[in-house]
């Protein structure tokens, strides 16, 4: 049968000291005929024979400049192609899950687009164009926007508000702007060679003032200079006074519109209208956005990474007064006021809200994670159900410390776990000196701590503990003593269903898709994806929805099977330890086995438990021993050939 096969492949290609290209993640086909069709309307605005020869098949993977993913256009690079032609205000509507584009060092015209769907932008390069107009406000919701490139346009009117804390990149230089720029953290944060050669561009942080630009010369006239300076004041404060008018009306209206969406899609944010939520209004904004068009918040987890926003995180707890932190263990060890005066530092946003570290006082660390769309939850209800969760104790569950409620604040205080979790222990650092090899020793511990807490929460009589729903590798961390911990136990069943169903992993699974249903059998499916990702050290679309590189490995590892090429789906850093193979191979089988469509022929978790126990562990002087000859490079994705002796 085909494993036999396998293994004798795998003997053999061990002895000849092959290193395996990996190639690169599965790329979808095809593409979807909207986003086809905006592609074609493109090109006919570019009149251009290179992409008319190159833009026709179905195959999206024939397409120059062209990267899909999942059957979306996630990229579109048409640099120096000496395009002369015109994109049209709408010409991206469709193209919803594009994340790069750039047309740098053309000779495109017209007025910039509209981006207001593309909400998934990260890098925007369009500068050495002939964009006129202004520059489009709708680039300022863009809320993972990293890059923008407009120089070497011809660009007119002001520099709208950006505040987007992912902007890392921004360059206007070189066109024709005008008016101070806006006094932005961001904004005033880039080089001043970001705003050069604008005529009439001013202010800080660029060295042209904006003061006064006529210089009365006649300096006789002092009073009539007073007068004037009276006259303006007055001008001034009407304004001020109108614009403040304009402000609230405005102010109101958007919050009568937010209202009426919210309740549109039947969402009950219980406590905002009494409390105002506590994120600010971007986020707000964007968070209802993304609800009505059915994004996931979830996918931005990764990209958002660590930014400091501390100082905003404590001004936001300060808010928050009332109620006391219940702590799990009796003796309360600190106070919600310590947890205040923190330092903070942004973990990153997850499903169910931000995950900060807070440093005490004393030096320790704990993990303050704020939780954010509930259900409407009464105090009683959140605290019953937190109670469930204290009470799981589990030497592969992350411990909860503490937890608070108030109708504004519902935060949860975990043990600091010592490491990092599994997906950068997995994927950090890959083909750099800084990697350390995961041998197949601590994957298998991972993978069987992982079991035996599914199998502990599974056995649980409180449904509210079923399914997980969301287990995947970054939601295992790895602890001081190397032992994998599960965290995000419990959750589902408090969190509001939009959130859910757009967000957790559990929610992907095929049945999920025909069914609309989820069981512990979802969370099986959830965890033999987690198992390939060990095996292959593929990045998988559980973890990060949005990476290119990111593969169903479920489907995957079901072709790569079916196919026969069953030695090219372990990850190489495992491939040097021959007496592995095996256990490797029984993992795999497993695996293969929890990711079956047909949720009843997926084992359950104490079935899962006893086959991976019986998986021996590579004794210890064999992991070093055999680590022979191979060197280091090989664990290079990029690598291929044979290793140097
Ligand atoms: C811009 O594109 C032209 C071809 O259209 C190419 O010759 C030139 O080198 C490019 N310049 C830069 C700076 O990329
Ligand atoms: C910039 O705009 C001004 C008018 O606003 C115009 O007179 C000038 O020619 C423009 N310069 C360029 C380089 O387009
Ligand atoms: C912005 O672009 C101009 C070229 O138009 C370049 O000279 C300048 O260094 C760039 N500045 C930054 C901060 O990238």
């Amino acid at each position: 049968m085909g494993f036999l096969k396998s293994y004798i492949l795998l003997v053999l290609v061990l002895h000849n000291y092959i290193a395996f290209a990996q190639d690169d993640a599965e790329i979808a086909i095809g593409f979807t005929e909207d986003e086809r069709n905006a592609l074609l309307a493109l090109k006919n605005g570019f009149h251009n024979a290179f992409l008319d020869e190159r833009w026709q098949s179905f195959d999206c993977i024939n397409w120059y400049g062209v990267v899909c993913n999942g059957g979306r256009v996630v990229s579109l690079t048409l640099e120096s192609l000496n395009i002369i032609g015109e994109i049209k205000l709408d010409a991206l509507f469709n193209l919803t899950a594009l994340s790069t584009l750039s047309s740098r060092n053309n000779s495109i015209f017209g007025q910039l687009m509209d981006f207001s769907k593309n909400i998934d932008l990260a890098r925007l390069d369009l500068s050495r164009n002939k964009f006129d107009g202004l520059i489009s406000p709708s680039l300022v919701n863009l809320v993972l926007l990293e890059s923008l490139q407009l120089q070497e346009n011809r660009l007119t009117g002001p520099i709208p508000w950006f505040d987007q804390s992912s902007l890392k990149e921004f360059n206007v230089s070189n066109n024709n702007l005008t008016g101070p720029i806006p006094n932005t953290r961001k904004l005033q944060s880039f080089n001043p060679s970001s705003y050069d050669h604008n005529s009439f561009l001013c202010g800080p942080p660029t060295s042209t003032s904006c003061g006064p630009t006529s210089r009365d010369n006649d300096n006789s006239s002092s009073s009539h200079k007073s007068l004037i300076g009276v006259t303006l004041i007055i001008v001034n404060v009407i304004g001020l006074v109108i614009l403040l008018i304009l402000l609230m009306v405005f102010y109101r209206k958007n919050k009568q519109l937010n209202e009426k969406i919210i309740q549109k899609n039947n969402i009950k944010f219980a406590d905002d209208k009494e409390n105002g939520r506590f994120v600010d209004d971007k986020e707000k904004r964007y968070s209802v956005d993304n609800e009505e068009k059915g994004y996931s918040v979830d996918e931005e987890e990764k990209r958002d990474e660590i930014t400091s926003d501390s100082m905003d995180h404590q001004a936001h707890m300060r808010t928050q007064h009332q109620g006391k932190l219940v702590f799990v263990d009796g003796e309360p060890d600190f106070e919600l006021g310590d947890l205040m005066t923190a330092s903070a530092e942004n973990l990153g946003k997850g499903n169910f809200g931000n995950t900060y570290r807070a440093r005490l006082d004393d030096g320790r660390n704990v993990i303050v994670k704020r939780l954010k769309d509930l259900k409407p939850l009464s105090r009683d209800e959140f605290m019953n159900h937190l109670k469930v969760i204290a009470a799981q104790k589990h030497p592969n569950l992350v411990p909860l410390l503490a937890y608070f409620y108030s109708n504004n604040e519902k935060l949860l205080v975990h043990k600091f776990m010592m490491n990092e979790n599994l997906f950068s222990r997995l994927h950090g650092a890959r083909g750099t000196r800084d990697r350390i090899p995961f041998r197949w020793g601590p994957r298998l511990a991972v993978a069987q701590g992982v079991a035996r807490a599914m199998e502990y929460l599974h056995m649980n009589p409180n449904s509210a503990l079923v399914p997980h729903g969301n287990l995947k590798s970054s939601n295992v961390l790895i602890d001081e003593n190397n032992m994998a911990r599960v965290s995000d136990y419990g959750l589902t069943s408090i969190i509001s269903n939009t959130i859910y169903v757009h967000q957790m992993v559990a929610f992907k699974c095929p049945e999920y898709l025909t069914s609309k249903k989820v069981s512990k059998k979802s969370d099986v499916w959830s965890y033999g994806s987690l198992l390939m990702e060990l095996l292959t050290g593929r990045v998988s679309v559980l973890s990060v929805p949005k990476d290119d590189k990111a593969v169903d490995l479920c489907n995957w590892v079901h072709r790569a099977v079916r196919e026969e090429w069953t030695a090219e789906i372990f990850d190489l850093e495992l491939m040097v330890q021959r007496s592995a193979i095996h256990g490797m191979l029984k993992l795999l089988q497993l695996a293969v086995r929890c990711c079956d469509k047909v949720p009843e022929k997926r084992p359950d978790m104490s079935e899962v438990v006893r086959e991976i126990e019986n998986i021996k562990p590579p004794n210890a002087d064999s992991e070093s021993e055999e680590d022979f000859s191979i060197d280091r490079s090989l664990t290079d994705d990029s690598m291929s050939g044979t290793p140097s002796r």
